[in-house]
């Protein structure tokens, strides 16, 4: 979502006249696009904003200038509170805001320190510009598409529901049209994003409610759409639909980021996330009915307030059920202003980090075994880039693994068949089959 509102912002920058640097030192203009999920994610932006305090004192002894913002959740939720802490920051602007970036800017030049964090009832989306043909271009073949933004369902341990606000669904003929122009301009694979992406509920040009299925079958029916992916979905809003959507769309990529976060159903309970260690495994298993190879992913947070060893084992035993392609995982992160903060039964740091490092072992473990099992297959590479080394080019399988190949770059762009060689840490080898090969593939 961060990645997807940065280039959001530089769309409508750029119209200002901005263009985007990748040298901190050459920037008339720094964005912070920050995260408030976890206290080290909120806690790095104040080191970052320290060391651009410096580089913007040694520019103002020489006469130049260089504007500071902070984006983002981080800016929601603490407001003028950075403002005060850091006398470098210009402009504090939450994620509701962006589009009035540049009148805000105006306001900055002229030397007035300000915070917007409004929630907005105008549409943020539509009052965004798109990108050019040729800045999609530069972005690469695969790209973001936000579908639904903020959530209402309330996990005890979650800042999303205060930073981002309500559940919110953009209208189906916005996202069309934002996906032709992708499409138009080269983009192969379109990733449909929300925070709770599963919950969509957009209208349609009569007022009728789509589903998330019933848009990606809309969107499969695209010419020129190789590959959908959606994400981040919520198991409560798991609907048959969409698993059957994994049966009946082929571009719909076969693989699902699913958070359970915890295979403890006390603990389930009381992080509020509505369903239990059971559902979860039923909405796995229907959706491997649906599409065998489906691969799955998930997050997870250990040491959740209340967390005993018994509890940490039902997330073990469930990892250990389902069998998980990726996933991310996390110690528990005491959030101010959500319920779980306010327990006092916390865990110790010491028990959340060894329960950590023994969970991620165990889906350490999974990835690697999932991805040694591509080996000897012929998968479908979508390629994205050129490789690391000369003559190389990179992309990845339907089940999101990167893939390296000896191949020309002019098949960047395109979606061929790769038999896998090896499997190293982070990325598979394969070799391009040539005329004839894919028949027996
Ligand atoms: N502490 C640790 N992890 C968290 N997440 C969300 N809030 C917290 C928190 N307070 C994790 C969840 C979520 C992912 C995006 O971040 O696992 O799915
Ligand atoms: Fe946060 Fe996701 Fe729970 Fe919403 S569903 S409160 S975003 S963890």
């Amino acid at each position: 979502m961060n990645v997807y509102d940065a280039t959001r912002m530089a769309d409508l920058l750029g119209r200002e006249g901005y263009t985007e640097t990748g040298d901190e030192a050459d920037a008339d203009l720094v964005i912070l696009n920050t995260c408030h999920i976890r206290e080290k994610a909120a806690e790095k932006i104040y080191s970052e904003l320290g060391k651009l305090a410096l580089e913007k004192r040694a520019r103002e002894a020489e006469g130049r200038d260089m504007k500071i913002v902070v984006a983002g959740c981080v800016a929601q939720a603490e407001g003028e509170e950075v403002l005060k802490r850091q006398r470098a920051v210009d402009l504090v602007v939450g994620p509701q805001s962006y589009h009035r970036l540049p009148e805000l800017l105006k306001q900055a030049k002229q030397g007035r320190r300000l915070t917007d964090t409004e929630f907005d009832v105008e549409d943020k989306f539509e009052s965004l510009p798109q990108p050019s043909r040729a800045q999609i271009r530069a972005r690469g073949v695969s790209a973001f598409v936000t579908v639904q933004e903020g959530c209402d369902k309330f996990c005890s341990f979650c800042v999303v529901p205060y930073t981002r606000g309500a559940e919110v669904s953009r209208p189906v003929p916005d996202i069309v049209a934002e996906t032709r122009r992708l499409v138009d301009a080269g983009v192969r694979e379109i990733t449909l994003i929300g925070q709770n992406v599963n919950a969509y509920r957009g209208p349609d040009d009569d007022g009728r409610e789509w589903s998330l299925a019933r848009l990606l079958a809309h969107l499969a029916g695209m010419e020129g759409i190789d590959r959908l992916r959606y994400t981040t979905s919520h198991p409560v809003d798991m609907a048959q639909d969409l698993i059957d959507a994994h049966a009946s769309l082929e571009k719909l990529m076969p693989y699902v980021h699913l958070p359970v976060q915890s295979g403890s159903d006390r603990v389930l309970k009381a992080m509020n996330r509505k369903h239990k260690a059971a559902d979860y495994l039923d909405i796995v298993r229907r959706l491997r009915k649906a599409r065998p190879d489906v691969a799955m992913s998930s997050d997870f947070i250990v040491g959740f307030p209340g967390e005993t060893d018994a509890d940490f084992e039902a997330t073990m035993a469930l990892v250990r059920e389902v069998g998980f392609a990726s996933s991310f995982s996390f110690k528990y992160s005491p959030r101010p202003g959500t319920p779980g903060a306010e327990r006092t039964d916390q865990i110790d740091e010491e028990i959340k980090r060894v329960r950590l490092a023994a969970l991620q072992a165990l889906l350490e473990e999974q990835r690697q075994a999932f991805n040694s099992a591509t080996v000897g297959r012929t998968v479908d590479v979508l390629f994205e880039k050129p490789g690391r080394h000369e003559g190389q080019i990179a992309g990845k399988t339907p089940y999101m693994q990167a893939v390296h190949v000896s191949g020309p770059a002019d098949m960047i762009g395109g979606v061929a068949p790769v038999a896998i060689v090896a499997a190293g840490s982070n990325s598979l080898a394969g070799r391009l089959l040539g005329k004839g090969e894919e028949a027996k593939a």
